[in-house]
């Protein structure tokens, strides 16, 4: 996407390889600052993607195919394949929801399987190369299929990111209200701050005042006033798995939304890729929810001359922080994708596989 900084304009994605150091945009300090960082081998990548330098289902597959490429362009002959059969490893063990972290891994794997260590490099980085710039086209062709269920002046919830920075290069979620403003309709986005990380107040309020779409942030409790005030035509959220039955793991608080959308009659859309479909997961309750440090909820993290982490709770309080729910099948209207827009159910997903084995 193109975004000003200073007084030019250039286009991002939320990573790239040059040569072979990982580059990325360094999404724990946005919306503060702009930094790119440079990762230089597969373990320093693998530590952004844990981190959350880079985050987001689409953009951790992206940054886990650059950093297997490293793991293989780091082997030396006498080590093929087996280092860098650790080295992917050590990048699946990061974050354990995002669907497409898998995705991206298997996809390597299966290019350099049975290979010599030259041609095994060559593959590498060609086919992670080819993942990004497929997540690229996957996030414009939802973001077409999706720009039809936007009216002119449509009023829009999401939650959290799933904007370009979250999938290459328009997002998931996002991407139907991009591809709507090019469309000269007007969309106005409410925007959930998403507790306890914020991706919501600090990234999608970026986003979309980076592309002058008018929107506003809310307190992620606020989200039912709203919608019981008919104030909120439809949701669109992203997802990081979706179940074969149409269950979808996304955000931690998407449930809730959905429940009350149901609650007050406002259609409740899922928008992803199929690299996001678990083809071989039976229901929700399959899908493992990442745990996430205690810290993120006990303290809020703002900028003055730096990164500066504030206690907002009693020292001697605990804290608990799943940061994905499930949200059945039953609240979804539908499923997004860059294949069409389907319903949450097994045939329709079924359909789906087969069209992505082909
Ligand atoms: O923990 P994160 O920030 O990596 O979580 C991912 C998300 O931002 C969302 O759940 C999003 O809606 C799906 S990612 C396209």
């Amino acid at each position: 996407m193109l975004v000003r900084v200073g007084n030019k304009k250039k286009w991002f994605t939320a990573s790239w390889l040059e040569g072979s150091a990982v580059h990325m945009i360094d999404q724990r300090l946005l919306l503060f600052r702009f930094k790119i960082v440079a990762l230089k081998t597969h373990k320093e990548t693998a530590e952004a993607i844990r981190n959350m330098t880079v985050r987001g289902a689409g953009s951790i597959g992206a940054a886990a195919a650059f950093a297997c490429a490293q793991a293989v362009l780091e082997c030396r002959q006498k080590d093929w394949p087996k280092k860098a059969l650790k080295g992917f490893e050590r990048i699946a063990n990061t974050r354990p929801t995002a669907r497409d972290l898998f995705f991206a891994i298997e996809r390597i794997k299966r290019a350099v399987d049975g290979k010599t260590l030259k041609e095994a490099k060559e593959l590498a980085v060609q086919e992670a190369k080819i993942i990004s710039r497929e997540y690229q086209v996957r996030g414009k062709r939802i973001g077409e299929h999706g720009s039809k269920l936007l009216k002119h002046r449509a009023r829009v919830l999401t939650h959290c990111n799933a904007g370009w920075l979250a999938l290459h290069d328009w997002g998931s979620a996002l991407a139907p209200i991009y591809i709507a403003k090019r469309q000269r309709k007007k969309v106005f986005v409410f925007v959930d701050e998403t507790r306890p990380r914020l991706q919501g107040a600090k990234l999608t309020a970026w986003e979309l005042a980076n592309e002058g779409i008018e929107h506003a942030i809310i307190a992620d409790n606020a989200a039912g006033f709203f919608m019981q005030h008919n104030e909120i035509d439809l949701c669109v959220v992203g997802a990081d798995r979706i179940a074969n039955n149409g269950d979808v793991a996304n955000k931690i608080g998407t449930y809730e939304k959905a429940v009350l959308a149901r609650e007050n009659g406002v259609p409740f859309y899922v928008a992803a890729p199929t690299s996001t479909f678990d083809f071989n997961c039976r229901s929700g309750k399959h899908i493992p929810i990442e745990e996430r440090s205690e810290q993120e909820v006990l303290l809020v993290t703002g900028y003055c001359r730096g990164l500066h982490n504030v206690r907002i709770a009693p020292k001697k309080s605990k804290a608990l922080n799943p940061a994905f729910d499930v949200t059945p099948a039953k609240y979804i209207k539908g499923i997004i994708t860059e294949h069409g827009i389907i319903k949450p159910k097994r045939s329709s997903i079924k359909k789906l596989a087969r069209k992505c084995r082909k």
